[in-house]
């Protein structure tokens, strides 16, 4: 039985993947959409190796109105959209900032201007932590609740900032709208998922980040350095106002993610709140020090590091405060810290080139058996 469609548009992404996944899990049929930029077209058969149903996938754009409109045409059924699609490095956009706002900013108008046009009416958004900048500008802030006020410190984080806007103005309009002609339009919801530090990869070991360039996250980059394809990490700043000296963010498993936007979904669409905004993090803070250590750990070595300055936009502290994602959406963080390191560590080890090469026969096989 199918609970619902959903277009998830850069659906093959790290993240968009996981929740495609989780949809899939949750009996939702999911349509993708995703231009490739950094992702690969073989998750797609991953989704369907660990779940047993394969997303429908279409290379897409989406800046492309009339392409967007062609999917929607053929999946009528869509009420709701999980939007990802977007450029997401923080130093890139200090340096192509108008290409950022085309893709994230424009992109978005063209997504609701498509949606709007075929009365799909839900759309959760991948906004991120980002947009709170320094909380440590304001007293008891940290963890950081959602009435924190938006302040982002670089290209990157004003664009994802500005979606938010966007889709606050937008349902409010669709909603008056239906107002004015006598229907409550309680149907236009927008859920702003400001999410922490995505980690980890899937416990099979088929699936996990593949990013096509430089990794910007630092889970990543130290799987680099632990497979050698990296001489060692370089630690931006060690003068920071942290135990250790490093900067403090919160890492959520990409599982209890995925599980956060498919409960952000349903919470839409059964009680139809406008807009509203969660945080996804855990609620604990880690330094980089404390990573390079769990993921050294996991590995079985040490892993080589060095200072560098700090990098322009970095703040001290992301740390999440998730208590009204835990009361209303019913979502706790449930994988921990060391076993977002293990899954990773067992994805890149066995996975070097990524989806560029097949995975291990007898992760492929355990799956199987799993199945029966
Ligand atoms: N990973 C993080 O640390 C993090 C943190 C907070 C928020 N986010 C946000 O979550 C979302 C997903 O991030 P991710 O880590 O999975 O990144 P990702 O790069 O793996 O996924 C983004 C996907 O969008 C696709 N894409 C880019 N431009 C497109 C376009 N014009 N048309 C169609 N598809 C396009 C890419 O090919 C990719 O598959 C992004 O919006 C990102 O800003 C990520």
């Amino acid at each position: 039985m199918v609970v619902g469609s959903v277009l998830v548009t850069g659906g093959t992404g790290y993240i968009g993947s996981f929740t495609a996944l989780a949809l899939l899990e949750a009996d939702y049929k999911v349509v993708i959409v995703d231009n490739l930029y950094n992702s690969s077209e073989e998750c797609v058969n991953r989704i369907e190796l660990i779940s047993g149903k394969r997303p429908v996938y279409y290379r897409c754009d989406i800046t492309d109105e009339p392409a967007l409109d062609k999917v929607f045409d053929e999946h009528q059924d869509i009420d709701s959209v999980i939007h990802f699609a977007a450029l997401k490095a923080v130093g890139e956009s200090g340096e192509i900032p108008v290409e950022y706002y085309r893709v994230n900013v424009y992109g978005t108008i063209c997504l609701l201007r498509s949606m709007s046009r075929h009365n799909v009416t839900n759309i959760v958004f991948s906004s991120s932590a980002t947009v709170y900048g320094d909380a440590t500008r304001f007293p008891d802030m940290i963890p950081i609740p959602e009435h924190c006020p938006l302040g982002p410190t670089n290209p990157y984080g004003n664009t994802k900032m500005t979606v938010e806007l966007l889709i606050t103005d937008h349902v409010a309009a669709q909603r008056n709208n239906a107002k004015k002609t006598g229907k409550s339009g309680e149907e236009w919801n927008g859920a702003l998922l400001r999410y922490f530090n995505p980690a980890g990869s899937h416990p099979s070991g088929v699936m996990g980040e593949d990013p096509q360039g430089v990794p910007y996250n630092l889970l990543p980059l130290l799987a680099q350095v632990a497979v050698g394809k990296r001489e060692k990490l370089l630690v931006f700043g060690d003068d920071y106002n942290s135990k250790d000296g490093t900067a403090i963010r919160d890492y959520i498993h990409i599982l209890d993610l995925a599980q956060g936007h498919l409960l952000a979904l349903n919470y839409l669409r059964e009680h139809h709140p406008g807009v509203r905004a969660w945080n996804l993090g855990t609620g604990k803070g880690s330094t980089v020090f404390e990573m390079i250590k769990a993921f050294s750990h996991a590995v079985g070595r040490d892993l080589p590091y060095e200072i560098a300055p700090r990098r322009a936009g970095d703040v001290l502290n992301l740390t999440a405060n998730p208590a009204r994602a835990n009361e209303e959406l019913g979502w706790k963080a449930k994988h921990t810290l060391e076993e977002a390191c293990e899954d990773l560590w067992r994805w890149t080890k066995n996975n070097p080139q990524g989806y560029r090469q097949q995975p291990p026969q007898e992760f492929v096989e355990k799956l199987k058996v799993g199945k029966k």
